[in-house]
């Protein structure tokens, strides 16, 4: 390739207008309300997936410049680029200033908005603690018990509706748990300035210290002063780590991840199993072979873990993945030059039917050949790979599995139709399904 060419002005408009201008009002670091419920209801076709196939075929590229608001940007949407800007992030494609911004409003220092040196120490310390590489972690019998005493408790009497208020609690009280030990379960407050901190950070622009932060991180030094065993906290004084590593705002990341980002994902997941009677089979056999599931078996049931990662793809919480280049690169053979932002935007490249053939439909079977796919950056890849993928993926398929151990389910609203291309949409807010329990 010669050279990458820029979007026209009218491109670069429609651009921003499908894809940018939603982004934003959605929320970038925790979900407006309001804003993605009306999007997600005048905004579930594939309009915006279509418009960048229309640019990739008019530029006859995977590359093409443009503008994201003010600052030129280059759109990623070649698989051997995706590669190459993740293998090499953070060294040549770090945090771009924006997202530095917000997440410094609540949680600075966090690995994913470090670089060079400290991101190295910062990751080391993730990895120890999260075990990052075991699909099993050391305390994962600890947390299946906290999952199951939490849905039980959830599910006690007779709960006939469940939604998003539902899995928003249960979510916030295993996340307090398995961060900081049952002792911690009800510390509402904590999250609740969590909650505060991000919904400010939403505004990206002109933040000034939240009233939030001082309290907010003195409870969090309060738990690493007296760690209870089993918990994630308890882990830390193990792991490497030095002055630079800054404890508590990792600690900050992995409640922000495992709170909404799990709970939304993992209530997805249950809608489309029940929505798809094929699947929702499937799972029921592999889970029929087990009286009593142990941690070291929910491990193995792949396909559930497939289903989960599905639901990820198919509406990526992380709409895209945005870098700031360090350095210049060669990028399908040409230079761009340092300072380049880059987009990876998971939105289009996950439902690029002219790609994937599997883009509207659910479909977990492809998750058993490899867990690690460029294409889809739900969970990133790369160097920088989500610290907490398997963590994640535990729960969540923890979760999945004691619901559906638990009762069958209808899905009330939004409808899905397994026989039609699914939406582009999918909020969880409204999520409603009807509880058929075991008897
Ligand atoms: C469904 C749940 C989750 C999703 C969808 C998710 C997604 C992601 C994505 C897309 C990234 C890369 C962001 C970027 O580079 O711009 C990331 C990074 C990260 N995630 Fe997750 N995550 C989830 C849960 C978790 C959990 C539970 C933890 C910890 C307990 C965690 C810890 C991290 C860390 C530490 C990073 C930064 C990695 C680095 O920069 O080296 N995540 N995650």
């Amino acid at each position: 390739m010669e050279s990458i060419r820029t979007a026209s002005l009218i491109d670069t408009v429609k651009f921003n207008l499908l894809h940018i201008v939603p982004y934003f009002l959605r929320g970038i670091f925790t979900k407006n309300r309001f804003w993605s419920l009306l999007f997600d209801f005048v905004h579930p076709d594939p309009l915006a997936v279509k418009f960048c196939q229309a640019l990739r075929a008019k530029y006859r590229s995977g590359y093409v410049y443009t503008y994201l608001i003010r600052n030129k940007s280059l759109l990623v949407f070649d698989d051997n680029g995706i590669k190459q800007v993740l293998d090499n992030s953070p060294s040549i494609y770090a945090d771009p200033d924006l997202k530095r911004m917000g997440m410094s409003h609540f949680q600075p220092n966090a690995l994913t908005i470090s670089r060079g040196d400290e991101w190295s120490d910062r990751r080391q310390f993730n990895e120890s603690v999260l075990e990052s590489s075991h699909k099993v972690h050391e305390n994962a019998e600890i947390f299946l018990n906290i999952i199951r005493l939490e849905i039980g408790t959830l599910l006690e009497g007779d709960c006939k509706r469940i939604g998003w208020e539902a899995f928003d609690r249960l979510f916030k009280r295993v996340t307090l748990q398995v961060i900081f030990g049952r002792s911690a379960k009800t510390d509402t407050e904590l999250t609740d300035r969590l909650d505060r901190m991000m919904q400010e950070s939403n505004r990206v622009f002109l933040l000034g210290k939240s009233k939030d932060f001082d309290a907010f991180y003195a409870r969090i030094r309060a738990y690493f002063t007296k760690p209870e065993a089993g918990s994630l906290i308890a882990r830390c004084s193990h792991a490497p780590s030095s002055p630079v590593t800054r404890e508590e705002n990792q600690v900050t990341h992995w409640m922000f991840a495992m709170m909404e980002t799990l709970a939304t994902n993992t209530l997805r997941a249950l809608a489309l199993i029940v929505a798809h009677p094929g699947i929702e089979e499937k799972v029921r056999i592999q889970l029929a072979r087990y009286t009593e599931l142990s941690a070291y078996d929910i491990g193995s049931l792949q396909y559930l873990r497939g289903c989960l990662q599905d639901a990820m793809r198919l509406w990526p919480t992380t709409a895209l993945l945005a870098r700031l280049m360090l350095a210049d690169d060669q990028l399908a053979g040409v230079t761009v030059p340092a300072k380049t932002q880059v987009v990876i935007l998971n939105s289009f490249l996950h439902r690029d039917s002219e790609t994937q053939p599997f883009a509207d439909r659910f479909a977990p079977e492809q998750w058993l050949e490899t867990e690690t796919n460029y294409h889809f950056n739900h969970l990133s890849n790369g160097r920088q790979v989500c610290a907490g993928k398997y963590l994640a993926l535990f729960l969540g398929t923890a979760v999945l599995a004691e619901f559906l151990r638990k009762g069958r389910y209808k899905l009330l609203r939004p409808r899905l139709n397994p026989l039609r291309p699914l939406p582009h949409a999918f909020n969880e807010f409204r999520i409603r399904l009807e509880r058929i329990p075991y008897y």
